[in-house]
């Protein structure tokens, strides 16, 4: 297989031009598409560990690279995506290594990152770009932002626009705010206070980092509760940053500008996103009974598990417990009969990456799965929502597409389901989407004939071990 490494050495070393590092040895991309198949399996077995939480893993590289100090980092996400985080931290003046098991962070001090040398390239990564824009651009410096196909067609202007208002100028962008964009900051930044228009954490986050380089108090108001990972992570970084939720359930958020932020050890559990995978596969392989350890039980991401238990999924909630400030627990998952239920448009959040991997336990299930609310998936790493219904529909999945709502009418024991992997067309088409790509493989361990996805690559960007995890439980993936 051909393997076009990244080696652009503008984006690994900063201006003082120190040594690249091999952060960039996870950042690979196969040239060629490499199509994938899998096949109605036997029962799943066993105990399974999924990599760091994505969210909390580009954070850890984003803060540690800012705070004074070291930052010791365990159960990081090597995934490709926070790998460019940490390119790009250590292009901007962060010391980046790996020591073990531990990744070793020392941070430049806030208000103290530099220009980089040239573009920082995030590749695939909506969370690292958005919340970089963020974090660099009220400093008063160029900074180049550049991405993948996926990437470039993602909207940038919902990050942009607040920044627009705190002083900041956007040199440069594609058509419809879009990479490559070229940012410039003020002398001094204005605080501002953001009304968060959709229920995106990146935005929120984005502003909030933002106000860390502003003189004052920037307000982020949140409407619709997200991931509060940023929130979270940054008061313990030392941070003065304070939660006021009104009556109405809005929070407003109050970060204030230009304080010390000190270097921290963080142990990152388990992605409940991540988790997803496994976790359905064992609820719809009958006879399947595992184990998966050490999942990140936050309330802001737990809407999947919940929606699952409402189905029927029989998941026993293990060993509950808190470390380092989140919750997590061990999830022990069995095969179940599962029916038909409405998600209601409110859990949106809870679960927003969940979706496609939701869909394909709605596949299995007695009657008709609504899930509502779902415009923001329009603008993930692809049309998520276009992308599953094409994909259920290929297999022959009776479901309907609506502008914000997806309704799928299982078929119990998946008879009939799935399509000859040598036929015409008949592979899934990934857009380039790690989530995509996993969660109609993990539908083929269940349907009567196999399911083939164009390209397996892009798992890499979130869960490089996905592979041989679900083989190691038993799945037939080839
Ligand atoms: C993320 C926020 C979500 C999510 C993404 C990770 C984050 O995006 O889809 O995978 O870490 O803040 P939006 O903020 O666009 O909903």
């Amino acid at each position: 297989m051909p393997r076009a490494v990244i080696r652009d050495r503008r984006i690994m070393t900063n201006r003082a031009g120190k040594p690249a590092f091999h952060l960039e040895d996870k950042m690979s991309h196969s040239a060629a598409a490499r199509p994938a198949t899998a096949r109605k399996s036997p029962a799943l077995a066993g105990t399974a560990r999924v990599p760091g939480d994505k969210s909390i893993s580009h954070r850890s590289f984003m803060f540690g690279g800012l705070a004074s100090g070291e930052t010791r980092i365990t159960g990081l996400l090597e995934g490709e995506d926070v790998m460019r985080t940490g390119a790009a931290m250590k292009a901007m003046g962060a010391h980046v290594e790996k020591n073990g098991a531990e990744w070793v962070i020392r941070g430049t001090g806030n208000g103290a990152l530099l220009q980089p040398e040239g573009p920082l390239d995030f590749g695939n990564a909506g969370t690292g770009s958005r919340l970089t824009m963020g974090l660099v651009g009220t400093y008063d410096m160029e900074t180049t932002f550049i991405g993948d196909a996926s990437l470039s067609g993602r909207p940038m202007g919902r990050v942009l626009d607040p920044l627009r208002q705190m002083g900041v100028q956007v040199l440069k962008a594609a058509p419809g705010d879009r990479m490559p964009i070229t940012l410039r900051g003020p002398k001094h930044a204005a605080p501002i206070t953001y009304r968060v228009p959709m229920a995106s954490a990146q935005v929120k986050s984005a502003v909030l980092l933002a106000g860390l380089n502003t003189p004052g108090i920037t307000t982020v108001i949140e409407p619709v509760m997200t991931r509060d990972h940023t929130e979270k992570m940054l008061k313990g970084f030392g941070a003065n940053l304070t939660v006021e939720t009104d009556e109405r359930g809005v929070r407003h958020i109050f970060i204030e500008g230009q304080g010390k932020l000190t270097g921290q050890t963080i142990a990152v559990p388990g992605d409940p996103s991540s988790a997803g995978f496994p976790l359905v596969a064992a609820l719809i392989v009958p006879g399947s009974d595992i184990t998966i350890e050490n999942v990140l039980m936050n309330p802001t991401r737990t809407g999947l598990l919940l929606t699952l238990q409402e189905m029927g999924g029989r998941i026993d909630i293990l060993n509950p417990r808190n470390a380092g400030g989140e919750d997590v627990a061990d999830l022990r998952v069995r095969y179940s009969e599962l029916k038909g239920v409405v998600v209601p448009p409110e859990r949106a959040p809870s679960m927003i990456d969940e979706y496609p991997v939701l869909a394909v336990a709605a596949v299995f299930a007695e009657g008709e799965t609504l899930m509502q609310g779902l415009e923001e998936l329009r603008v993930k790493e692809s049309d998520r929502l276009a992308a599953v219904a094409n994909g259920l529909k290929l297999n022959g999945v009776d479901c309907t597409e609506g502008e914000a709502s997806l309704a799928v009418r299982g078929k119990p024991g998946g008879k009939g389901l799935g399509a000859h992997p040598n036929g015409p067309d008949t592979a899934v088409k990934t857009h380039l989407d790690h989530r995509i790509a996993m969660s109609f493989l993990v539908m083929g361990l269940a349907t009567e004939k196999p399911v083939t996805i164009d390209d397996a690559n892009m798992i890499a960007t979130s869960f490089p071990e996905f592979m041989g995890l679900m083989k190691g439980l038993g799945a037939e993936i080839e």
